[in-house]
């Protein structure tokens, strides 16, 4: 275990904890993007900042990629923090200004959209956390999307915009996805996502679409479990 203090509380946590966890732990909010449990941490949104004294010296971290450390002292809402995070958010907001997520956070924080960044009207909600790209790559195994382009040109989407053959349309960015910017739309044996059209497979024992075919096939193929024994939805497992 290591024991640490967070505005001004004594607590203690497993070593190898995050901070985040360590300080949601105790009660304490934090507010996170891109810091989703089904994939592996980029520290993208910076809104998860705090700042840690060791020693003499204090500095701002993102807590969702800093370990607990044994007698640290950590401030989630001194006023560098505050700033920091306000900063973060007023940049998130000029690029996402349609976001509803992000308007309800920025009204948490107190933030309003400002003056001194030009809002950004070409963006949708994407506020190029990569969440959706990480579960892509680390969870279902086929990096159908990622992110391209440079700078303020940087989009998330399919190699060239256009329909990949990689896909498997189980909609698990739409899952992780914080803000709703991909689109996905299923109807009866139909399925539309990142361009492409899937037919829907209907469960066996209920008779309900639940599953395109080409993620059944996928997952037969990876695990070597017969189709058949696909083909039976969730609820009536
Ligand atoms: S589409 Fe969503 S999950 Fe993907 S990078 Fe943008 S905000 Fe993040
Ligand atoms: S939640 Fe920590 S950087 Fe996004």
């Amino acid at each position: 275990m290591v024991n640490l203090i967070v505005d001004g509380k004594n607590i203690s946590t497993t070593e190898g904890t995050m901070l985040l966890e360590a300080i949601r732990g105790a009660g304490i909010s934090i507010p996170t993007l891109c810091a989703h449990e089904a994939v592996s941490r980029s520290g993208a949104c910076r809104l998860c900042v705090v700042e840690i004294k060791k020693g003499n010296r204090t500095r701002i971290v993102t807590s969702c990629l800093y370990a607990a450390e044994e007698g640290l002292i950590v401030d989630t809402k001194s006023e560098r923090v505050l700033n920091v995070r306000r900063l973060v958010m007023e940049l998130l907001l000029a690029r996402c200004p349609e976001s509803e997520v992000l308007q309800k956070l920025s009204k948490e924080l107190c933030v309003e959209p400002q003056a001194r960044f030009i809002a950004d009207s070409d963006k949708g909600k994407c506020v190029l956390c990569r969440s959706c790209v990480r579960v892509c790559e680390e969870v279902v195994g086929v990096s159908a999307i990622g992110l391209f382009s440079r700078g303020s040109h940087k989009t998330v989407g399919t190699p060239y915009n256009e329909k990949s053959d990689a896909c498997i349309g189980c909609g698990a960015c739409v899952y992780v996805c914080p803000t709703g910017h991909i689109e996905m739309f299923t109807t009866g044996d139909k399925r539309k996502i990142w361009g492409r059209t899937f037919k829907m497979k209907t469960c066996d024992t209920c008779g309900r679409y639940f599953a395109p075919v080409d993620q059944l096939k996928y997952i037969s193929k990876k695990t070597g479990v017969p189709l058949k024994e696909l083909a039976i939805c969730m609820d009536c497992r």
